[in-house]
């Protein structure tokens, strides 16, 4: 991303690149003194993908230029620096297409969370679009593994496959999958996204999100259990819409309770994992959901049994699930205490942590699996083509 900084006064860009230094962003950068009439000279030229302008009042004449550069370049994103302005200014400039504006003084923070979130915009603008496929996984018995396996999983398929993902939590009262991959605690959550279902699109989805990578966001559970309440199942469906139009998979990761909530987003995934593990009540309730899952008419081919903390000792041996769920086992993860009680502790995806451990390997193949077959004619295409 190249940067540049349009100004009256020097001490804007020299700011500017300190923080950008600082926080270990060394992006192409253009500083120029000057005010709205260099602008046009710098974007011609120099074709910036950031345009900083300090600026405080622009004339007419002065947002017309602006208008036109912003209507010539559709893809530079233009901030505007100044201090605090009323909202008739504010519409103005955004009129003239500037896409954001940083108050003065600035601060560290500001400037760089502003750089973070026009990178993520051009990461997503410049990705491929794919279709988008929803995955969901709900554990079969609680502590399962679910959470651990839809946050990194989802964070493979980013990361390594190079797809835009969203993962939502529908743990919606005690939801804990941000933690999983990121190390401080969400700001915004589903419930925010809820109250203002109507204004919902893809940057509003991308901003409530917490952003784990360019390409990967979590939009977390709420805080407060309480808050849950305020998401209704008519909220499913639009979020939905909006997601599945910006990413190329939707992860969700669903709690083990089957409400109107979540039946309508298992409903919405094109594959489901349920997780079990090598244990007789584990077996149990997997047989329960599978049976569930028939009553909702879900056909078996959507359907993904995946077995976490696998021990190939153990007394109960794959063969016998198979055998009792009469269903086909699809993956098993290893059991790894060390290299995922780490993660889960400091947040840290597992294949980021520990990329040659047993788990990281497992979680790479099942992602690499999945993004095969959501690709155009991959080897594993008619798993998604039901
Ligand atoms: N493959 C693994 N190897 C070792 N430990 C694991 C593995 N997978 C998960 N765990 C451990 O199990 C714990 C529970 O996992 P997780 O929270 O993902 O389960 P869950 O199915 O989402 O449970 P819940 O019902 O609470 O939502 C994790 O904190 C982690 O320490
Ligand atoms: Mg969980």
């Amino acid at each position: 991303m190249k940067i540049a900084v349009v100004a009256q006064d020097s001490q804007y860009p020299n700011n500017i690149q300190r923080f950008l230094t600082e926080a270990d962003k060394p992006y192409p950068f253009i500083a120029m003194i000057g005010g709205v009439h260099q602008v046009v000279a710098v974007a011609e030229q120099e074709q910036p993908d950031l345009l900083m302008l300090e600026g405080q009042h622009f004339n007419p004449m002065e947002l017309q230029i602006l208008h036109g550069v912003t209507s010539r370049f559709p893809d530079l994103g233009v901030v505007m620096l100044c201090p605090a302005q009323s909202p008739e200014r504010l519409i103005e400039v955004m009129r003239a297409g500037v896409r954001e504006v940083l108050q003065t003084p600035l601060t560290r923070n500001v400037v760089i969370e502003a750089v973070e979130r026009f990178q993520q915009r051009i990461t997503l603008a410049r990705m491929p679009v794919n279709q988008c496929k929803v995955l969901a996984f709900i554990p079969c018995k609680g502590g399962s593994g679910a959470t651990f396996l839809a946050t990194n999983i989802a964070y493979a398929l980013a990361a390594l496959e190079n797809k835009r993902v969203a993962l939502f939590d529908f743990n919606l009262q005690f939801g804990d999958a941000s933690l999983f991959v990121h190390d401080s605690p969400p700001t915004t959550s589903i419930a925010d996204v809820a109250r203002q279902i109507q204004r919902l699109d893809g940057s509003f989805l991308a901003s409530s999100m917490l952003q784990v990578l360019p390409n990967f966001g979590v939009l977390a559970a709420p805080e407060e259990p309480e808050k849950a309440a305020e998401i209704k199942p008519e909220h499913i469906n639009p979020l939905f819409e909006v997601a599945t139009r910006h990413y190329d998979f939707v992860v969700l990761d669903v709690g083990r309770g089957l409400d109107a909530i979540s039946i309508q987003a298992l409903d919405r995934a094109d594959l489901v994992f349920p997780v079990m593990q090598q244990t007789l009540p584990s077996i149990r309730d997997a047989k329960r959901m599978s049976n569930a899952f028939s009553a909702l008419n879900y056909p078996d081919d959507k359907l993904r049994f995946v077995v976490n903390r696998y021990k190939k000792n153990a007394d109960i041996t794959l063969a016998d699930m198979e055998n009792t769920l009469n269903l086909k086992i699809f993956k098993v993860i290893p059991n790894d205490h060390t290299v995922v009680t780490a993660s889960v502790n400091q947040g840290i995806p597992a294949i980021k942590l520990d990329r040659r451990s047993p788990v990281a390997k497992s979680l790479q193949e099942i992602a690499h699996e999945l993004s095969r077959g959501a690709g155009q004619g991959g080897m594993l295409r008619k798993f998604f083509t039901f």
